[in-house]
């Protein structure tokens, strides 16, 4: 069955150029994939203009594309196994967290977004004089949707369900590293009855491709999900094009804070889970673990003991729980910061090294004695990869969770309601978690405080994005009273 899912996808580009990507377990290319230039973007947006500005989709009622988005949402849970099969080829995500976790919750995404398709709805203006208004939500138009390839159906659906529950027209970019199953989900959504030019796909590089998306003139919007350095690109092309508004979901350094009242056994795994799973290519990663002093030790000794325990290998594997990184530049860059930590001094506690004999694996590595100043304890490593760091009380805790340009998430861990309350009020982050880590929900948005980002993906606030607001007022003659 497998097999049958090796690809040779040669979509039609103008230049005729392709691409190869490649699994990062055995190293070798799994596919030739279409590289689409400028003037493939220019392509398609032109069909998502043509299908936004005289299509159905932004015309029929919500309820309709509803419809359409429940049968796309069917289709995902129909092929799940196929989707999973080809995440793990193209990423190395481990098949059986695809097929439990990741791929159910991109179904659910779909179905949460159709929900809501029919009920968006402005308000109704009491004005201060004798006029009446209300506000209209419209969709905002088409729409430029760049994703990275560490989630790469989760941040597609991510993107277009909200943008397509709002009568939004799309093209979308994947990331190079891992186009497939943004291929493979763009047919489920023609098969769904996703009207043509509505949800375009463009595979290629970001600084061909992706540069293009963020500084056309006729895209409305641009969301993307990635690197902060390329963030920064986007919105600038976005300043100097036509201003669209731009949503950004970037890196971050995320703090897990482990007090000394905490269930040991609890707190390790939590700090495992935030710091190693997706291989910590994950931009919530909580990759700066805080433990009071007096439990310090403790935890150690059982976070090692379970660490030994973690097993990296074939991601296809059921007792797998870490494949290899998405590919080479990758791989170098997370041993690269690895050595880095030995030269400033930090003691390795477990792992530090490749693993494997071909693949891009990386054994799961724990720091102890890292210090705030280090490049370890700073910048994104985006692998598995964990800074712990002793601190002695809740101020100093805070303080150190805070000093960082980064704010997209944060883990307490604690059975004191006092602690939970007060450390939770206190970090400046977009997602806070409790005794728990990496709990994601189509209900619940997330989006980064400073340098991690501008926007929100999921919930309410997602859908918003895709909406343009218009005030209506007119005037009211002798009214008697309202
Ligand atoms: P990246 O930011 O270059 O890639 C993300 C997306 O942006 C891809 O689709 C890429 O093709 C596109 N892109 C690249 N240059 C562009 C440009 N000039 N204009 C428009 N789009 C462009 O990330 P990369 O290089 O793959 O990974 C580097 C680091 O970024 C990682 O090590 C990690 O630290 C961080 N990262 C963070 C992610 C997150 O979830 N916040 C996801 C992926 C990477
Ligand atoms: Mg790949």
């Amino acid at each position: 069955m497998l097999l049958a899912l090796f690809l040779v996808i040669k979509l039609a580009t103008l230049s005729g150029k392709t691409f190869e990507t490649i699994d990062p377990s055995s190293e070798q290319v799994i596919a030739k994939i279409a590289e689409g230039d400028k003037e493939d973007i220019d392509l398609a947006v032109k069909a998502a203009r043509q299908a936004f500005d005289h299509g159905s989709w932004p015309r029929i009622p919500g309820c309709e594309r509803g419809k359409i988005m429940n049968k796309f949402a069917d289709l995902i849970d129909e092929h799940l196994e196929e989707l999973a099969a080809l995440e793990t080829f193209d990423v190395g995500k481990v098949y059986s967290f695809e097929t439990n976790v990741d791929i159910p919750s991109i179904s659910k995404e779909v179905r949460y977004f159709a929900g809501s398709a029919d009920k968006i709805h402005g308000k109704t203006l009491k004005l201060s004089s004798e006029f009446q208004g209300y506000t209209l939500l419209e969709p905002i138009g088409v729409v430029g949707l760049i994703i990275p390839w560490n989630f790469p159906s989760a941040m597609f659906v991510l993107k277009c369900a909200p943008a397509l529950a709002a009568g939004c027209t799309m093209v979308i970019k994947p990331a190079e590293q891992a186009p497939l199953t943004a291929l493979y989900l763009a047919h489920l959504a023609k098969l769904a009855g996703i009207p043509n030019g509505v949800l375009n796909v463009v595979t290629g590089f970001g600084d061909t491709a992706g540069a293009a998306v963020a500084s056309h003139m006729d895209i409305d919007c641009v969301s993307f999900t990635g690197s902060t350095e390329v963030g920064r690109l986007v919105m600038q092309a976005a300043a100097t094009s036509n201003l669209k508004p731009v949503s950004l979901e970037l890196g971050g350094k995320s703090p897990l804070l482990i007090f000394d009242d905490a269930n040991v056994n609890q707190a390790a795994d939590l700090a495992l889970l935030g710091s190693l799973a997706n291989k910590g290519e994950i931009c919530v990663c909580s990759s700066r673990v805080f433990v009071q002093e007096g439990i310090y030790d403790k935890l150690v000794e059982n976070l090692v003991e379970k660490v030994k325990t973690w097993v990296v290998g074939d991601p296809f594997d059921p007792s797998t729980h870490q494949g290899p990184q998405v590919d080479k530049k990758q791989y170098e860059k997370v041993l690269s910061y690895i050595d880095q930590g030995k030269r400033e001094g930090a003691s390795l506690l477990i792992g530090g090294k490749s693993c494997g004999k071909k693949g891009y694996y990386i054994e799961p590595t724990i720091f102890e004695n890292v210090t705030d100043d280090m490049l370890i304890a700073n910048d994104e490593i985006f692998g598995p990869v964990m800074c712990l760091m002793k601190f002695k009380t809740i101020e100093e805790a805070i303080g150190r969770a805070n000093a960082t340009t980064h704010g997209l998430a944060a883990g307490i861990v604690t059975n004191d309601l006092n602690i939970a309350n007060r450390v939770s009020r206190s970090i400046r982050a977009g997602m806070i978690w409790i005794n728990c880590y990496h709990n994601f929900d189509s209900g619940c948005p997330i989006g980064g405080y400073k340098m991690s980002g501008v926007g929100k993906d999921h919930g309410v606030e997602a859908l918003e994005k895709y909406l343009q607001n218009k005030a209506v007022v007119t005037p009211i003659y002798h009214s008697p009273w309202l």
